[in-house]
């Protein structure tokens, strides 16, 4: 037997949870453990199934250009294009105090910022963690629970010096709900549908800025609701504010969503509301809903399928479950099941620990890419804490392979996403930068770096011209901004129109 290994380390999961692995290897051969030779076969399989030629991407991408501009001329399509009425660029010089709410897919923040002008700003923030309950029951009980942390956070900065609201003080406010809401103006949105496992009821095809200003009332808060916006469209502003060649924002969190700015003139589907052609205005593409229901264009496994099919809402988000890090656990999950049914992997061990959904998170994936030992110590720490499972080298070898063809996947298919906005707006030969923040993005070992390898699969060279990096915060400066942007124009008499 090999002398065995010690290894230590700690770790924060998605859940907040920070765990500290002690371990030591154990290629022990009392349990008929998978060769490596079967490993290396199965791990073929899984190849040809997860990974996206050149080829393959180019065509998604030409299908993607196609949907984009359909949802810009028609009004409620799968990928809705969704008018923001956020017009134009900041200048960088929008200044003040003010509050921003961020309703995410994991938490609640509540964030007062100071913007200072010239691409600056403070900013002192306090989260909450949303739980499962809060996200399935009645929805105005979930605006009452946002109101209720923003009446905390008011009174608990409120006093003098700097990061403190003045007493009395009465304030703008950015809500930063990150949910597909059509809007008809800036302080509205009808929410269209949940996303991210969310499902609480009486809200969906409900004005949720209306739903949320009664929840204000009744703490009867110094507030004002200025402007309802989404994560992508605030990291838009807010990265913008800071580098002005950012044309494009993408999330790579807990869902999968983009947004960029577009010329009036070519949003067929508002024509009629008589704005200046001249103008731009931010467009939140939704694109995380591409290819739903029809299932046309995207490379589905029958893990892909399983995922949908026993999600809270089968047939849609069909890009967000292969890219986000809501899903990316859940696929590696079944794969492992379906070996275990097979009798590959974990032969005489109990693997129910592993047989719950979503048991398995994506941080594991990230963890597993990155562990630097031979021996792969922190993939035994995994296995062996949180599924009570041995694993032998080779077998911890796949799994990472694994982790890395379902990762790789996503970086790919996002690159796609990228690549239609940047094919439909002409930026390939100018070059754009593309704000990029979530988890996924922050967290996940060479996930950037796949997104630009794609983009030069699909591009060839000039795809080096498409550059992301990681975005100012959007919910919180971004939001602070289009609010301060938002009171400028109503200021100025120009409230809808430019
Ligand atoms: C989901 C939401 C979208 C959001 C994205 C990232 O796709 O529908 O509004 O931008 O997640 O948080």
């Amino acid at each position: 037997m090999p002398a065995s290994r010690r290894g230590s380390g700690s770790f924060t999961l998605t859940t907040g949870q920070t765990i500290a692995i002690h371990t030591r290897t154990q290629d022990e051969e009392d349990l008929p453990h998978a060769t490596k030779k079967t490993m290396a076969d199965h791990l073929r399989k899984y190849e040809s199934l997860f990974t996206l030629t050149p080829q393959r991407m180019r065509m998604i991408v030409e299908a993607f250009t196609e949907t984009l501009e359909l949802g810009l001329n028609k009004p409620n399509q799968i990928v809705p294009m969704i008018p923001t009425y956020v017009f134009g660029w900041p200048t960088g010089q929008e200044k003040g105090d003010f509050l921003a709410l961020d309703l995410g897919g994991t938490n609640l923040r509540v964030c007062l910022v100071t913007l200072q002008g010239e691409g600056k700003f403070e900013i002192s923030q306090t989260k909450y963690r949303l739980t499962e309950e809060q996200k399935q029951e009645d929805g105005q009980k979930l605006f009452d629970f946002c109101a209720e942390c923003l009446n905390t956070f008011v009174e608990t900065n409120t006093g003098e010096g700097a990061g403190q609201l003045k007493p009395g003080q009465s304030l703008p406010l950015g809500f930063t709900f990150s949910y597909p809401c059509s809007q008809e103006r800036i302080d509205h949105g009808e929410l269209i549908r949940w996303t991210k496992g969310f499902g609480a009821g009486n809200t969906e095809g409900r004005d949720v800025a209306e739903m949320f200003k009664k929840s204000l009332e009744k703490y009867q808060l110094p507030i004002k609701l200025t402007a309802l916006i989404n994560d992508t469209t605030g990291t838009l502003i807010a990265s913008h504010y800071v580098n002005p060649k950012t044309k494009i924002a993408v999330i790579f969190g807990t869902g999968c969503n983009a947004a960029y700015m577009e010329h009036v003139k070519d949003i067929a589907k508002i024509e009629h509301l008589g704005i200046d052609a001249g103008a731009e205005m931010a467009i939140n593409c939704e694109w995380g809903a591409f290819d739903s229901f029809e299932h046309e264009h995207l490379p589905r496994t029958k893990y892909d399928t399983i995922v949908d099919d026993t999600s809270n809402k089968p047939g849609e988000q069909a890009f967000e479950k292969l890219i986000s890090g809501r899903y990316l656990g859940e696929i590696l999950r079944l794969v492992l099941c379906e070996l275990i049914d097979e009798g590959v992997l974990f032969l005489g061990q109990n693997t129910y620990k592993l047989e719950k959904p979503y048991c398995f998170d994506t941080a594991f994936l990230s963890l597993m890419e990155s562990d630097p030992t031979d021996e792969l110590l922190m993939v035994i720490g995994i296995f062996t804490h949180f599924f009570a499972l041995e694993t032998t080298l080779a077998e911890r070898q796949f799994f990472r392979a694994l982790a890395k063809l379902i990762g790789r996947r996503a970086a790919r298919l996002s690159a796609c996403g990228i690549a239609a906005i940047v094919s439909k707006m002409g930026y390939l030969e100018e070059g754009c930068s593309v704000g990029a923040d979530g988890s996924l993005y922050n967290k996940y070992p060479g996930f950037a770096d796949r997104v630009h390898e794609g983009l030069q699969d699909i591009f060839g060279d000039k795809g080096r011209n498409i550059v992301t990096y990681h975005a100012e915060d959007g919910s919180g400066v971004g939001s602070a901004i289009i609010a301060a942007m938002t009171k400028h124009r109503k200021d100025a008499g120009l409230y809808l129109h430019v």
